[in-house]
């Protein structure tokens, strides 16, 4: 086999954003645009020599494809080891998970998430260190730094490997493992829940419908629900993974997941319903007759966890993302746990598992996870879900009940301007910038601002500094409105608005999200001139 050095120079734009490169397919398909990619992954964690990797992504378009050469790169940098799931498909977390027990030196991740897949539509590629998460912004800064820096990579020369057959094949010098995606993961899920207790559940006739939207948690969640746990045949709906999503969004939430709100709003609701996304780290979940907020969720997994094995020694601390409501800060206050405040993006939460000082995680993206791996974890936290409706025997929406009236409610939503022209973004963010030190005081919509002011993270385990991390705008009486661009859009730019109120008024705890949070969309909108600046009659998305 022919070992190449391939002339290349540096192709612009190559900058990992908050979840690794995405881009739309066809710019990944350029010539030499993966590989150099690729090559300066390897130049960032001082090459690849004698290492062993983890190789997977979540099956969209040129996922295998992109595994090919991603394996020929390794061998050409003489890595040991590539440990690839079957088919080339690994979920985000199993492949977190895979990375950590085999006490690799990291791994390839090929996904964009949520993003829809297809030659058309969009691609990525994400490297995660030897901990099992993404890799932390020194990384991701040294591989933009060699990507403007390129003359050349190196590839082998071969045959496409044969990734359909589980078992080791050699690729030059390099021993290529195909592994069954499913069964690790499956058994780390084994450990941290009450499987019994669900199956009980399921058995006595709780119902359940899990969508894996044509994507990767498909065989996973066949596997869990259905196989092992006795969920009925079918609760799995579109299971098959397919290149293209089956042409959809595999987004978990209430507009890509219509259908499956719909259900759960209608006359044949299951008990139970959950979705999760292309790579299976995000998580949607509802009850009969109710949807629960990503924020909402996490608060209740933290005022709970200790009801599942995995977690009966209580929680290190918990972790949010800034824009992520408050209510699991709530649950923080009356348990006495640590609660930390993290920038956007999951890596942002490593450390602080690392170093033991928090155990579950969430952000409002529809993330939620713990300590036992380094990445969000879909089906994690609807397990998790179970295992406390199992111990409980309340329905969701009991669940929510109780969680308000305990701790009081965070009314929230997300608006998103999507593709809009990022100047114009940039121009609408850095003007409020500039007003931000005169907002205190003002009153918008009958609310009075009480503080204002961009968000930077100070990470307590290494010191590092994240500038320039959103701008947020607290309330007298605990309302908040966060102004954010998306770090993860392939197309223009993205505001996002999160909005968040807090009432404990238990005649208030029951409202529509859309009327408790009326005034403060208005002040948001106020304050931003949003509707002006863009144009816009109102948001593309709301969450
Ligand atoms: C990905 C990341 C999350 C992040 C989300 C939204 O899913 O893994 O950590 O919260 O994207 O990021 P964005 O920058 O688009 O708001
Ligand atoms: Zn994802």
């Amino acid at each position: 086999m022919e070992q190449l050095t391939v002339a290349t120079t540096p192709i612009e734009g190559q900058k990992p954003g908050t979840s690794g490169l995405r881009k739309k397919t066809r710019v990944f398909m350029q010539p030499h645009y993966l590989e150099n990619f690729v090559q300066a992954i390897w130049t960032a964690i001082g090459g690849v020599q004698g290492k062993t990797l983890v190789l997977g992504g979540d099956g969209r378009y040129f996922n295998d494809r992109a595994a090919q050469v991603i394996l020929r790169m390794a061998a050409a940098g003489g890595a040991a080891r590539v440990i690839v799931g079957q088919g080339a498909i690994l979920s985000t977390p199993a492949a977190s998970n895979l990375i950590r027990q085999r006490q690799t030196d990291g791994g390839i991740i090929m996904s964009a998430s949520h993003n829809p897949g297809g030659i058309d539509a969009d691609f990525g590629v994400k490297f995660n260190t030897p901990n099992g998460g993404p890799a932390p912004e020194d990384v991701t800064n040294r591989i933009y730094e060699a990507t403007t820096k390129l003359t050349a990579y190196e590839i082998l020369e071969s045959q496409d490997i044969d990734l359909s057959t589980l078992g080791e094949t050699r690729l030059g010098d390099m021993v290529v493992e195909v592994v069954d995606p499913v069964v690790d993961y499956a058994a780390l899920m084994e450990q941290l829940f009450d499987f019994d207790a669900i199956a009980r559940l399921i058995a006595g006739g709780f119902t359940l419908r899990f969508d894996a939207m044509h994507a990767v948690t498909g065989p996973y969640a066949k596997a869990i629900l259905e196989d092992r746990l006795g969920a009925a045949p079918g609760s799995v709906m579109n299971a098959t993974p397919q290149p293209d999503f089956g042409g959809g969004h595999p987004d978990p939430n209430p507009i890509w997941a219509k259908p499956l709100v719909d259900l759960v709003m209608g006359p044949d609701a299951p008990d139970f319903a959950a979705a999760s996304d292309g790579d299976g780290d995000r998580n949607m979940i509802l009850g009969r007759g109710v949807y629960v907020t990503p924020s909402d969720s996490l608060a209740v997994l933290a005022a709970n966890a200790h009801l599942a094995p995995g977690y009966a020694d209580g929680l290190k601390g918990v972790a949010r993302s800034m824009p992520t409501s408050r209510a699991v800060d709530r649950v923080a206050v009356a348990r006495g746990l640590d609660c930390y405040e993290t920038p956007t993006g999951w890596k942002f939460f490593g450390n602080l598992l690392d170093a033991g000082r928090a155990t579950l995680c969430g952000e409002e993206s529809a993330g939620t996870g713990s300590d036992h791996v380094r990445e969000k974890d879909g089906l994690w936290a609807v397990l998790l879900w179970l295992n406390i409706l199992a111990v409980t025997g309340r329905s969701v929406a009991e669940t929510m009940q109780t969680h308000w009236a305990e701790f009081g409610r965070n009314y929230y939503t997300r608006h998103d301007y999507e593709a809009l022209d990022k100047q114009l973004a940039e121009g609408l963010m850095n003007g409020l910038r500039v007003r931000l030190p005169d907002l205190p005081g003002q009153v918008f919509a009958g609310r009075r601002v009480a503080q204002a002011d961009e968000f930077a993270y100070d990470d307590p385990v290494d010191g590092s500094h994240s500038a320039g991390q959103g701008l947020r705008v607290v309330f007298e009486g605990g309302a908040r409105v966060v102004f954010r661009l998306s770090g993860t859009g392939t197309e223009g730019a993205t505001l996002r608005v999160y909005l968040e109120d807090f009432v404990d008024d238990p005649a208030r705890l029951d409202m529509a999200p859309e009327t408790a949070l009326a005034d403060v969309v208005a002040a948001a909108d106020q304050i931003a001139g949003i509707r002006t600046t863009t144009g816009r009659d109102g948001p593309d998305v709301t969450t």
